[in-house]
């Protein structure tokens, strides 16, 4: 995994820089070359001398203590992977507003590769709306935040915040360092929930965030597909990233049936309208005309449609909200709906489903199931999709046998 891999590790100034070398120490013992930089604020905690000693090249501090004019191209472009550990509130502040105010900043905005933040910081600046507000726009970005622990903080404090332990951020780093094995695949990805207008003003919606759609288009730039992102949700630029907006399921079916037929792999992940008004107002309903009768008609099933008409070799993926009777009900829509793959999450679990962070799925072949994610990040549940995607694209161009687990 991390043989022959160039990671940048960057060390922020927090008390818990001196795990920052444990951290060092595990990834050259794994085979990885790592080139250290430290911030100013580092070196008050740990000496330049131990981490040069245990890296793959000498600690870098400084935009202008190399022969080289722009260490931060060199670093930032060369590198397979940035881990930042520890990354205090100030880096989180300056990453998110893209500030290029030291060595590390400026290596981090000069790359490609992805990037592991692992915060940490006393309780109350951990939960302050400013870093947390940092933070969502780092992840939104795809950057991947391994969260502190709760424990014993600088001073003797007791609290969340504390710097996660060396073995979950190594964890971390192998989990971001994938390879590019959607090179040369076009993945197409909806997201979000579709918006049926009424009249001008009011809609019929649902609760879908885009959230996980966007994760999954994330990741698959990630692992070298040309990705399009059909979505009603606002998506921050990704460079790469082809992202289409649309409102309604009308909007939505146009876009997907414009792309899909060139498409390698289709997510459907979006939610969209089961129905929608039948005529939609002019103007606005106005109240004194008494409560209105809205009569629906039902939209056209875009998976349906999709799975009805098969390209031969696309990856046909669907998603099933479910409040109930999860497995069954994702099976039974799998084989209605010709998808190759579904995955199931039971929208009514705590932490899972619309608008959060996090997410618990099972994912379903014709077969079976074929993975089963626990609670974690739509990042990590965009990467397992992902990766049954590659194990299904594999069994069924007859690569792979299905006797053999692919993980
Ligand atoms: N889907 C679609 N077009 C629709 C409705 C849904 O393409 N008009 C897709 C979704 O993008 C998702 C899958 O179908 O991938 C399942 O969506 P879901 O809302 O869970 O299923 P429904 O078709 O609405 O079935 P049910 O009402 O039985 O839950």
């Amino acid at each position: 995994m991390f043989a022959g891999r160039r990671i940048v590790l960057g060390v922020t100034g927090g008390i818990a820089a001196y795990k920052a070398v444990e951290v060092c120490r595990r990834l050259v013992d794994a085979g990885a070359h790592v080139s250290p930089i430290m911030t100013k604020g580092a070196s008050h905690f740990i000496g330049e001398t131990t981490l040069s000693a245990l890296a793959s090249e000498p600690v870098q501090t400084s935009l202008w203590d190399e022969a080289s004019p722009i260490p931060h191209t060199r670093l930032g472009q060369g590198a397979d992977l940035i881990v930042v550990a520890p990354a205090t509130a100030r880096l989180l502040s300056d990453y998110a507003a893209g500030r290029s105010s030291d060595l590390l900043m400026a290596t981090l905005l000069a790359t490609r590769a992805p990037v592991v933040v692992c915060p940490a910081m006393h309780t109350e600046m951990w939960e302050h709306p400013a870093v947390q507000d940092n933070l969502a726009t780092l992840r939104a970005r795809g950057v991947h935040i391994v969260e502190p622990e709760s424990g014993r903080l600088a001073g003797g404090d007791l609290g969340h915040g504390r710097l996660a332990d060396p073995a979950s951020i190594v964890a971390a780093a192998a989990a971001a360092l994938t390879l590019p094995d959607l090179a040369g695949l076009r993945v197409l990805v909806t997201a979000g929930g579709t918006r049926e207008p009424i009249d001008p003003v009011r809609f019929i919606g649902n609760r879908s965030s885009g959230k996980q759609g966007t994760a999954i288009a994330r990741a698959a730039l990630r692992r070298g597909a040309d990705v399009t992102l059909i979505t009603t949700a606002p998506v921050p630029a990704l460079p790469g990233l082809e992202v289409v907006s649309v409102a309604t399921a009308a909007e939505l079916r146009t876009a997907v049936h414009d792309r899909a037929p060139s498409s390698d792999v289709v997510v459907m992940a979006a939610a969209v309208a089961d129905f929608r008004p039948v005529s939609v107002a002019v103007d606005k309903i106005k109240k004194a005309g008494g409560v209105p009768e809205i009569r629906l008609e039902p939209t056209e099933d875009i998976l349906a449609e999709l799975g009805a008409a098969k390209v031969p070799g696309q990856t046909l993926v669907g998603f099933a909200a479910e409040t109930t009777d999860v497995a069954a009900n994702a099976q039974d829509k799998l084989a209605r709906k010709g998808a190759d793959l579904l995955v199931a999450n039971d929208v009514g679990a705590p932490a899972t489903g619309f608008e959060h962070d996090t997410n618990a799925v099972t994912i379903f072949s014709a077969a079976g199931v074929v993975d089963s994610v626990e609670l974690a990040s739509k990042d990590l549940v965009a990467d397992r999709v992902l990766d049954s995607v590659v194990s299904h694209r594999l069994v069924s161009s007859g690569s792979l046998n299905p006797q053999f687990p692919t993980k």
